[in-house]
């Protein structure tokens, strides 16, 4: 068990790559506080975790992390119920304002950056303080996204935001290193949760959709986003701080796509091997691939 006798919290617990994310911590041997603004669907992660006979080792505090409040009540509650706080797993999120740069509004880019950077902001300096405090190092990792690392991969005022997340936790690492205190991001996919299936269609139809936006043959879940973050808060990632680590089944490794934009099929030809000698004068050399 990699996290035998640790305390984690998980924002975003109550659905999602967080409630999954949550059982797999458990399973791991943590002891977790879910911390969701959505109490309904957090007391339905807490049935899941007594179900599986771990009912005692979690909680749920309704917390919005965009309140700095909330956000220290939250980690008073790890330290009160559990004894102590070694990991805080920073990934509530929301889609945000989605729309032309012209029509947002502040509000609306206010809600955005609240929930998603401020919250992280927030959750990295209560952990960073009770870390410091205890003095025995610690984990924080903070979702943010393949939006936030270049334009074009989601919607304008998220992949801002996601970038913020991207760019704090690397510094916050430079700054926490000297207390042992690792800081890394993961940057998402498409994963296959309440935020990207439309309530319109099934699971499987949201499933089926996915598939196909990257070049691995089948979408992402919150399992795969699960067993990335538990590696990150064991001791297996000792040495690694300041990472964001993509969890997107290739998509990002395709950068422009050159033979989508071609109007060829991905793979191109698979059967042939070419050797292009350029503008030498010499032809190119078409072979058949031999296995
Ligand atoms: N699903 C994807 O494809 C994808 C891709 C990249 C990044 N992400 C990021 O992953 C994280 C988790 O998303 P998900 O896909 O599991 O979505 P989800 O909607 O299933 O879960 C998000 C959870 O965050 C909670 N939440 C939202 N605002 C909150 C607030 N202010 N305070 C406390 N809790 C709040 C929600 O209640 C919900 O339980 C988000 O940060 C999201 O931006 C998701």
């Amino acid at each position: 068990m990699r996290l035998k006798d640790k305390v984690a919290i998980v924002t975003g617990g109550a659905g999602g790559m967080g409630r999954d994310t949550v059982l797999r911590m458990l399973e791991e041997g943590a002891h977790v506080v879910v911390a969701d603004f959505n109490a309904e669907q957090g007391e339905q992660t807490l049935a899941l975790a007594s179900a599986a006979g771990w009912g005692d080792n979690v909680c749920f505090l309704k917390v919005d992390v965009a309140s700095e409040s909330d956000v220290k009540s939250m980690i008073e509650c790890a330290c009160d119920r559990f004894g102590q706080l070694d990991i805080v797993f920073n990934n509530a999120g929301v889609g945000g304002v989605i729309g032309p740069i012209w029509d947002v509004e502040e509000d609306e880019w206010d809600y955005t950056f609240d929930v998603l950077v401020k919250g992280v902001f927030f959750g990295i300096k209560h952990a960073a303080r009770i870390f410091r405090r205890q003095g025995e190092g610690g984990v924080i990792i903070n979702t943010a996204s393949v939006a936030g690392l270049s334009g074009g991969c989601g919607p304008l005022a998220y992949s801002a935001a996601k970038a913020s997340v991207i760019n704090m936790t690397k510094s916050a690492s430079v700054q926490l290193a000297d207390d042992r205190v690792r800081v890394n991001s993961i940057c998402p996919g498409f994963i296959l949760t309440g935020l990207t299936k439309s309530p319109k269609v099934s699971t499987e139809q949201a499933g089926a959709h996915l598939d196909g936006l990257q070049p691995w043959p089948d979408h992402g879940t919150g399992n795969d986003i699960a067993g990335t973050v538990v590696y990150l808060a064991c001791d297996d990632s000792r040495f690694v701080t300041g990472e964001a680590i993509t969890i997107d089944g290739g998509l990002t490794a395709i950068g422009p796509d050159m033979w989508q934009r071609f109007g060829q099929p991905y793979e191109a030809d698979m059967t042939k091997n070419r050797l292009n000698r350029g503008t030498t004068g010499e032809q190119t050399v078409v072979r058949d691939v031999q296995e």
